[in-house]
């Protein structure tokens, strides 16, 4: 069985003050008990690591795991700027999102690069989640599904079976911040394209694999969306936010 994960993705956002109260509000309200059999997570920007990860740590009970939003492919060097896994995992990262649309857009990312990021997540021991989806005009082109399958086939190539360690998210590009969700049966199709894909790979990685759905992810949208067979859990970005959001949606 996928246990259900919900991971928060807090993008460019978040302040010292602010953060303290969320995961207080979070951590307090986890600690009382969570449905069983789940993942939680949140991805803060790279300078609250230290911070979000010792409030995190002072509430055990809280079944509460760190993220980061980004890693580099690179080990370590000249590289002005940039954020090792090495650097993630002495932060206690769990969990490191790769290949986030915003930044295969705006930062020119490719699908090798996010391979080799996502390498350097699991050579570390945390879990990538490589994000995949489609633009808009992708979709209305009848595309989606192509793109979709092209992302995920190099990452097949490059992962191969350390696949099974990785989590994939599904985040149309077309529903991410807009409002505009996919339908439970548009992600579902999409999903179980992907876990098909990873079938034709292996069978057992593709079992194992759990894909999450990102873009609008709301409290009231969640439950359908979650009781999809081929939806293992969602990325949450703006709902996350809101302390009294994520919770909602992490108990959907
Ligand atoms: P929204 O939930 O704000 O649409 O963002 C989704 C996302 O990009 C999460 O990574």
């Amino acid at each position: 069985m996928r246990p259900l994960t919900v991971i928060g993705n807090w993008k460019m956002n978040g302040s010292i003050a602010g953060n303290a109260i969320w995961i207080e509000a979070v951590c307090s309200e986890m600690e009382k008990g969570m449905p069983a059999g789940r993942r939680y997570g949140v991805c803060p920007p790279y300078p609250f690591l230290a911070q979000c990860g010792g409030l995190i740590q002072s509430c055990s009970l809280a079944p509460l795991s760190l993220g980061a939003q980004d890693v580099s492919a690179e080990q370590l060097g000249p590289f002005t700027g940039e954020v090792s896994a090495a650097m993630l995992s002495e932060f206690g990262c769990t969990y490191v999102l790769v290949g986030h649309s915003e930044r295969r857009d705006r930062y020119n990312e490719s699908d090798q690069l996010v391979a080799e990021k996502a390498l350097q997540v699991l050579d570390h021991g945390m879990t990538p989640i490589i994000c995949v989806g489609e633009t808009a005009d992708e979709r209305n082109s009848g595309r989606a599904v192509e793109v979709v399958r092209g992302q995920v086939a190099k990452q097949v190539a490059i992962l191969q079976d350390r696949l099974a360690d990785s989590l994939i998210a599904y985040e149309p590009v077309w529903a991410i911040g807009t409002g505009k969700v996919a339908s439970a049966q548009i992600a579902q199709d999409m999903h179980r394209e992907i876990r098909l894909q990873l079938a034709e790979f292996d069978a057992d990685v593709a079992s194992h694999v759990g894909i999450l759905y990102g873009g609008s992810v709301k409290p009231d949208n969640a439950v359908e969306l979650f009781a999809m067979p081929d939806i293992d859990g969602g990325l949450i970005g703006g709902a996350s936010l809101d302390p009294q959001e994520f919770l909602a949606i992490c108990r959907a």
